[in-house]
């Protein structure tokens, strides 16, 4: 028996790092999934190794900092197979590193890539999870949304307020049966880490970008950066019946950073 059999979920940001792995380990375990980003090369190439595994999946190419699209996303995977039980709210942004001399453009699309589009997805999720009886929400936010971060101050606000959300929203439909939490990763190894540690004053500082990605890993207890597949087994297990009593958790996955 696979853990997400006859299970639909929906995962933003799926066609790279962490959402890809997510998505093609919930479809080896049965469940049908949609796959959304704005890649539309990235989400062919995530459904076709899906379906030549074997699984199931449903390609959603668009812009999730549009409001409407972050919505639809949930009507469209409902109509195509008839449910839902679990949307893990995966994407996001870096945002500016800099405080003084902020540049608002860069700004709103952290706030609409970190904030708005989850509690859109999510306002349109509820409903569809309800008339399941209960489900899964989960979202992701880092290590900076549980401690403060000096190189990334505005993306570590919204982080926070990603787990903020989510632990307000897990006491508020708890009732219903539906579990929320949030995965906080260290550094996990995909294009994203590579934008914090170009940050002029993020450390490990002056290396190639291997070999600061590389460095950025032995700064952490477990010596290494996270591989994408060990945030996706983390998301299997939060959206699985495994984790039935967890909910408005914050679940650090870091390799012993906050500890
Ligand atoms: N990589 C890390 O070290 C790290 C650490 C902590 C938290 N995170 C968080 O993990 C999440 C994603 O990280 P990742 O490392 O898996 O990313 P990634 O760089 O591998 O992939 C990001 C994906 O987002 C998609 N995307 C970008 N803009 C979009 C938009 N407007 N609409 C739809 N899709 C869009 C991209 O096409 C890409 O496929 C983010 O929430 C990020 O804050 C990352």
């Amino acid at each position: 028996m696979q853990q997400l059999d006859g299970r639909v979920g929906i995962v933003t940001a799926a066609a790279s790092g962490m959402g890809r792995a997510g998505v093609e380990l919930f479809a080896r375990e049965g469940a049908a999934v949609a796959v959304v980003d704005i890649d539309a090369d990235g989400v062919a190439a995530t459904c076709r190794a899906i379906e030549a595994a074997g699984g199931t999946a449903l390609p959603l190419v668009g812009d999730l900092t549009d409001d409407g699209f972050s919505r639809e996303i949930v009507e469209r995977t409902v109509s195509e197979y008839g449910g839902l039980d679990f949307f893990w709210g995966h994407a996001g942004h870096p945002g500016p590193a800099a405080v003084e001399g902020l540049d608002p453009a860069l700004f709103d699309l952290a706030i609409d890539l970190n904030l708005r589009t989850i509690v859109h997805s999510t306002a349109a999720a509820l409903p569809h999870l309800r008339r399941r009886g209960g489900g899964a929400l989960l979202y992701t936010a880092s290590t900076a949304g549980l401690a403060g971060s000096p190189h990334s101050p505005v993306y570590s606000m919204m982080k926070f307020g990603v787990v903020g959300w989510t632990r307000s929203l897990a006491k508020r439909v708890a009732p219903e049966g539906i579990r929320v939490n949030v995965i906080c990763p260290g550094g996990v190894d995909t294009p994203m880490l590579r934008t914090f540690l170009a940050r002029p004053d993020a450390p490990p500082r002056n290396m190639a970008a291997d070999e600061m990605v590389a460095a950025r890993g032995k700064l952490t207890p477990l010596g290494r950066n996270c591989r994408p597949e060990e945030i996706a087994a983390t998301a299997l297990f939060l959206v699985s019946d495994a984790a039935s009593y967890i909910t408005g958790a914050a679940l650090p996955v870091d390799g012993g950073m906050t500890a």
